[in-house]
């Protein structure tokens, strides 16, 4: 699965990185930068980073699978 954020639309409400902090970090504007933009299906950070995309208000994260 393949994790992308939209610059555009991200706020920085931080979520995603609160949630899960393996596979999601803040810039230097708190704006989210993806460190793992591909994961394994089934992998532990699956889940974190669903959580992430579903928990952004402004739907800024896309998940390809
Ligand atoms: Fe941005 Fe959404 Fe995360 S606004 S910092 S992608 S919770």
């Amino acid at each position: 699965m393949r994790i992308t954020v939209d610059d555009a639309a991200c706020v920085g409400h931080g979520r995603c990185y609160a949630l899960a902090p393996d596979v999601f970090a803040s810039d230097d504007f708190g704006h989210c930068t993806v460190l793992v933009p591909e994961i394994e299906a089934g992998s532990p950070l699956e889940l974190g980073a669903r959580q992430g995309a579903e928990n952004c208000p402004e739907r800024a994260i896309t998940i390809t699978d």
